[in-house]
């Protein structure tokens, strides 16, 4: 295939040239600049806006009719189009029609110059695809980190039955297989329409053939026979009745169904063995499998905001999890608590933990303290990066009490739990601490979702050879740590397009 040609003249009305930078005047009318922001990121790629502009260059966005250089940082010529026909430009549609393509080389090579240089062969980037291919092709890239997966989309009962296979799986450790439907869900959150045929799904990633078999027999018979055994199954039943217990993991969930247990009363019955975590677990078992709603977790934060900030003025506390991304409701809450002066967080947690327990505000609590440190060697770094991403952070995971008097949170006394109405509830509670240099990347790993943080650290190890973790990013063959002040710079030290929190529902 031929390099994509430039477009000498446009048949369309002259449009008044926009003021392209109030102190440095067009200089070049005919060249009108578009930079894509897909992997050069949006402060990079304001950066060289103002440059070319204070060059006497014209710079538009993709949608802009009057686009006659398209300049990109590492991307194929086809994801180029794809791209700018995402954000809008429709001059794309017959190949050698639209702007040209060009790599950023040329860009340099201009700036340099002071003047727009020549397109040469080595400058174009090449359209290999044809553009209805471009376009009927799903759009949906690889990795969950470089899509845009809402809360809300269009395929729930595809996702629900393949998120059932996932956790059958999960349940009989088949760790493989579960991520295989868990991807292959994920791939479906990130369309723009409902699949109605399971032709619609050729091309689209991850889809393996045990989830395209599910999906078709949703289509075609609004039900999966296999999902529905699974959800009848004796096993799959216990093992999600058992897992819901705080502190219960499939391990033991899955020793408890060998010895023939079936439910929480056998538990007793047998007088089985549970450690501390597991008794308040139990205890509270009911509240703790009600979703958290978003107020009640409002409320718990500002909480601990108010505390933390008595007790250390000027720290902060953060809702993450599931409700950063959006979520109405969860089924815990998530906080990250620092200090914008590194090392004044030391011991903040285990203070506003004493003064919450003194409040009667907590029904159980566990603490770890930190025990992260940088390694300057890489296999060490890979094992803090673990699969699992656990993380080294100062920590606690405890059961909050939280009265639901109207406008007022607080402990209370006495144990019980009053009358059938409640005038509490037991709700799950993740403290993290971060120091304000690692806070970014606690941010980042603590928003979530799981499946969003597994490809996001995939996608760094396997694409940019770095090492990404909840503490930082490490560059395994420059052995060095990017340092970021924001999430966004870490997305552009991946070259990724920054994807925010309400659209890491992956
Ligand atoms: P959660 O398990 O709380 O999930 O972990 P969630 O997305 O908030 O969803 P719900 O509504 O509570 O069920 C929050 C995020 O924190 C990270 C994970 O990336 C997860 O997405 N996390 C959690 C860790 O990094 N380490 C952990 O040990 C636990
Ligand atoms: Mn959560």
């Amino acid at each position: 295939m031929l390099p994509h040609p430039v477009k000498k003249k446009r048949p369309r009305e002259p449009k008044p040239t926009p003021p392209a930078d109030p102190g440095h005047p067009v200089r070049f009318p005919e060249v009108v600049l578009c930079l894509v922001e897909k992997r050069m990121g949006a402060t990079r790629k304001a950066f060289l806006t103002t440059l070319a502009r204070s060059k006497g260059f014209c710079v538009e966005d993709a949608k802009s009719e009057r686009v006659t250089h398209v300049v990109s940082e590492g991307n194929s010529g086809d994801e180029v189009v794809k791209w700018l026909k995402r954000n809008g430009n429709c001059y794309m549609d017959a190949v050698g029609s639209g702007p040209a393509l060009l790599d950023l080389s040329w860009f340099t090579e201009s700036m340099s110059a002071g003047r727009p240089v020549e397109i040469k062969r080595k400058h174009c980037l090449e359209v290999t695809a044809h553009a209805e291919k471009l376009e009927g092709d799903s759009q949906v890239a690889a990795y969950a980190c470089q899509r845009r997966t809402p809360l809300t989309h269009n395929n729930a009962a595809l996702t629900e039955a393949l998120e059932t296979m996932a956790e059958e799986a999960h349940f009989c450790g088949s760790e493989v297989r579960s991520l295989g439907f868990t991807r292959a869900a994920s791939v479906l959150k990130a369309l723009s329409w409902a699949v109605r045929r399971v032709q619609e799904l050729s091309g689209l990633p991850c889809i393996g053939e045990h989830s395209k078999r599910i999906i078709q027999e949703m289509l075609e018979d609004g039900m999966s026979a296999e999902v529905e055994g699974v959800r009848q199954s004796d096993r799959y039943q216990t093992m999600k009745l058992f897992t819901k217990i705080f502190g219960v993991g499939v391990k033991t969930a899955s020793r408890w169904y060998q010895e023939g247990l079936r439910t929480l009363a056998d538990l007793q019955v047998h007088r089985t063995k549970l450690n501390k975590e597991q008794q308040a677990g139990l205890l509270h078992y009911k509240d703790l499998n009600t979703p958290v709603e978003r107020p009640e977790a409002e409320a718990i934060a500002q909480v601990v905001q108010e505390v933390a900030e008595q007790l250390l003025p000027g720290a902060s506390v953060t809702l993450i999890g599931g409700f950063r991304r959006g979520k109405r409701s969860g089924h815990d809450v998530d906080l990250l608590i620092t200090h914008p002066a590194e090392g004044q967080e030391a011991g903040l947690l285990s203070k506003i933990i004493g003064w919450l327990e003194s409040q009667d505000f907590l029904l159980y609590h566990s603490s770890r303290r930190n025990t992260f440190q940088y390694f300057e060697e890489e296999e060490e770094q890979e094992i803090s990066s673990s699969a699992s991403g656990m993380d080294r952070f100062e920590r606690c995971l405890s059961i909050f009490r939280l009265g639901n008097c109207p406008g007022a949170v607080q402990g209370g006394a006495g144990a019980q739990k009053p009358g059938a109405s409640g005038s509490w509830k037991a709700i799950r509670v993740d403290f993290v601490v971060a120091p304000c240099s690692q806070f970014p990347f606690a941010l980042l790993g603590w928003t979530g979702s799981k499946n969003f943080e597994r490809d996001l650290r995939r996608f760094s190890k396997q694409e940019k050879k770095m090492t990404l973790n909840s503490h930082s990013l490490y560059h395994m063959e420059q052995k060095t740590f990017l340092s970021a002040a924001s999430e966004e710079e870490i997305f552009q030290h991946l070259g990724l397009e920054y994807i925010p929190p309400e659209e890491r529902n992956a």
